[in-house]
């Protein structure tokens, strides 16, 4: 089934071709192409446009922290500014960078060579440089939603089509149906599109399952691209600094993209930094795509990566600390209220929850906004299988917290 649904976007299709106007050589409309305007927009994004002029909104839409990023990060950009680091750097980034994130990523998950690992910019850069070093058009891809929706856009601006595979919901909170996943990658699937811990379920994939899924995947020769952006946001048992990753058991050269950033566990969301560990035998043609797209990162910015990865280990666990506080004391508030079923994730820095009458959760969230001063994200801008949801990102102090649940409170009660 496919999440594509375009009765959300903003973009309307005309119904009938545009008539050639002399001297333009073409159509009366110069338009994007179709792949590109079937694109969906963010919903998120419509909710937020819904709030303009709102005076007092409190926002928990985003996927990002209320706190600046560590002052010691900035002051090593600031630093590399200073000393005049304003050039290109090598596409795959500088190699202090590389080999620092080669030397953490090795610690966390195994030996890992330097010529495995490349620098982006950011996340997203990272998933579509894998999409587009792997996927072409009509080939078919498959994503476990609900699902944060670039995952599931970006093979669709390369031509791809996109199968979705729901994560069911229960007393358990959200799992995967492991059997129709595998069903799902059908021999001719080209790529395994995979987010865990996921955004916006908090859901994380078990070891086993990702053993199987790798099993699998490996027999029918189809790709993985891993989306582990949340993975250091982690809430397992003491002493585990990392959710189960792809790389524990993968090889380093075969079909493998472990998608990664410093967005979430350095709070870097602005900084537009990131990393893959992919094989060896792609990186000088992702060195090619890197320079067709953005040539490299902003090299002060790898700076302060190279200190982030060096030295914030203590940051990273302190706010993991602090996200957990977060994470239960807003599932206990929300668990008060009539209405709501909230489950508690181990992963990421969402409660995806369960709200009676956010049927339209889109509708809902708009309502929320301009009557409640609330800005939470609709579960359908995660695809179908997230309607009846709200996403709330916890990432600020629970005083902030409480403010929203009484907003959320009253606005149920006068419902
Ligand atoms: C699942 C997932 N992947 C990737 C990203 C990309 O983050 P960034 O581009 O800031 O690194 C995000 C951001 O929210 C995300 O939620």
């Amino acid at each position: 089934m496919s999440d594509l649904d375009l009765s959300s976007s903003a973009i309307s299709l005309p119904d009938t071709p545009a008539a050639p106007v002399a001297g333009t050589g073409g159509s009366a409309q110069a338009t994007a192409r179709d792949a590109v305007r079937a694109l969906r927009s963010s919903q998120i994004r419509e909710v937020a446009n819904a709030g303009f002029g709102v005076a007092d909104v409190l926002p928990f839409w985003f996927g990002e922290s209320d706190r600046v990023t560590p002052a010691f990060i900035r002051e090593a950009a600031t630093g590399a500014l200073a000393r005049g680091e304003t050039f290109y750097t090598h596409n795959l980034g500088i190699a202090p960078l590389r080999e620092a994130l080669a030397r953490y990523v090795s610690d966390l998950h195994g030996a890992t060579p330097i010529e495995s690992v490349a620098v982006t910019s950011a996340g997203v850069n990272a998933l579509m440089l894998a999409a587009q070093l792997v996927v072409g058009a009509g080939d078919r891809v498959v994503a476990v939603t609900p699902l944060w929706p670039n995952l599931v856009e970006i093979p669709k601006i390369l031509g791809a089509s996109v199968e979705t595979v729901a994560l069911g919901y229960g007393e358990r909170g959200w799992t995967l149906d492991l059997e129709g996943l595998l069903k799902a990658l059908t021999p001719d699937t080209k790529l395994l599109m995979i987010n865990s811990p996921n955004n916006p379920t908090g859901w994380v994939m078990t070891r086993d399952e990702q053993r199987a899924v790798l099993a699998h995947c490996r027999r029918h020769g189809i790709w993985i691209v891993a989306d582990e952006v949340y993975e250091r946001l982690y809430y397992g048992a003491a002493g585990e600094r990392t959710a189960p990753s792809f790389l524990d058991l993968a090889s380093r050269d075969e079909r493998l993209i472990c998608v990664n950033s410093f967005s979430k566990a350095w709070l870097m969301t602005g900084w537009r930094l990131g990393w893959m560990v992919a094989p060896r035998a792609l990186m000088d043609d992702l060195g090619k795509l890197v320079e067709y797209n953005t040539s490299c990162a902003p090299s002060f910015v790898q700076q302060a990566g190279v200190v982030a990865v060096e030295q914030g280990e203590a940051f990273t666990r302190s706010l993991v600390a602090d996200l957990r506080v977060s994470r239960d004391h807003l599932a206990a508030a929300l668990a008060g209220l009539p209405g709501v079923d909230v489950k508690v994730p181990h992963g990421a820095m969402y409660l995806f929850f369960k709200l009676e009458g956010a049927q339209q959760s889109l509708d809902l969230c708009k309502a929320l906004v301009r009557e409640a001063g609330l800005g939470l994200a609709p579960g359908s801008a995660f695809g179908s299988r997230g309607e009846g949801f709200v996403r709330w990102c916890y990432a600020c102090d629970p005083a902030r917290l409480d403010a929203g649940v009484e907003r959320l409170s009253r606005y149920l009660a006068s419902r």
